[in-house]
């Protein structure tokens, strides 16, 4: 029998990272949950007996602590992200996605695991590849992006987490492995046809669509599924939703 999987979960109680809790229960998978506020999180989560609620600020988790939690685990998913408010948006921290996710590396070069653990950090199609490899992009879109980085908080810093990972973290860290997932514009709705390209592949200014639940369910499949894993790792897949079909089936790369 398989071994029992163990996840660390940040951004729990958010949109997507919601879904994502509810899909690793839903597979056997046993989560620590690190989290501002445990009543956020749904009661029958909160309930399941293969999680663990760590009720902390992730950012200012002594360091000591951060390690024993990830301490056995065979994947962090990372679905944390600027609310959705002005203050959110506008106040700090600035760089909440970039320091997380650096502090998150630095804990498992820390703590040396045997075997790499993977990281899943959830991103954006407004982040690009690094090295220029997102070429469909036209010279109106990406002056909209610099501009929108320069403006938005949220978008420079998604993007600069995703340039920690490729190029400080890069392809072949012995303790870790990453994978940066790029949703569309986020919908509600439940887990349907979805496909998955390494590139991106719509216009900023004729967004395609992303349901959270399938970018949560392909999160699962990275932890669960090796063959995704090695199609994956080290990328920046871009997930949409299939057109025209709400129907569960294997997602398409
Ligand atoms: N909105 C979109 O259409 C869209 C599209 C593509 C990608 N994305 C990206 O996807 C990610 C997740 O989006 P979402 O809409 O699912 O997230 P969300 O609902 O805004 O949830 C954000 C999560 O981050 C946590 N968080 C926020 N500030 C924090 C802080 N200072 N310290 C610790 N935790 C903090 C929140 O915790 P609390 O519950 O405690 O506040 C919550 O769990 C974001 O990076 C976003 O940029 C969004």
């Amino acid at each position: 029998m398989p071994r029992l999987q163990t996840v660390l979960l940040v951004g729990g109680t958010g949109r997507t990272g919601r879904h994502v809790l509810h899909q690793l229960l839903e597979r056997g998978i046993s989560v620590r949950a690190i989290v501002r506020t445990g009543g956020k999180l749904a009661p029958d989560a909160a309930r399941n007996p293969d999680l663990t609620v760590i009720e902390a600020s992730l950012l200012s988790l002594p360091d000591g602590d951060l390690q024993r939690h990830l301490r056995g685990c065979d994947a962090v998913i990372s679905c944390l992200g600027h609310v959705l408010s002005f203050k959110g948006i506008f106040g700090p921290p600035r760089d909440l996605v970039t320091r997380a996710t650096s502090r998150l590396c630095r804990a498992i070069g820390a703590l040396q695991p045997a075997a790499p653990i993977k990281l899943i950090l959830m991103s954006s199609v407004s982040v690009d590849r690094a090295g220029g490899l997102d070429t469909r992009r036209s010279p109106l879109e990406r002056a909209c992006l610099r501009l929108l980085c320069g403006v938005l908080p949220p978008a420079q810093d998604n993007q600069r987490a995703a340039d920690f990972l490729q190029e400080t973290i890069g392809a072949s860290n012995p303790f870790m492995q990453w994978t940066v997932v790029r949703p569309d514009s986020l919908l509600p709705g439940e887990v349907s046809a979805y496909a998955l390209r390494e590139g991106i592949v719509s216009s900023l200014f004729a967004p395609a669509s992303t349901n959270m639940a399938n970018v949560a369910h392909f999160m699962c499949d990275l932890v669960t599924n090796p063959t995704a894993w090695a199609n994956w790792k080290a990328k920046l897949p871009v997930i949409i939703n299939a057109a025209g079909s709400s129907v569960a089936t294997s997602p398409t790369t």
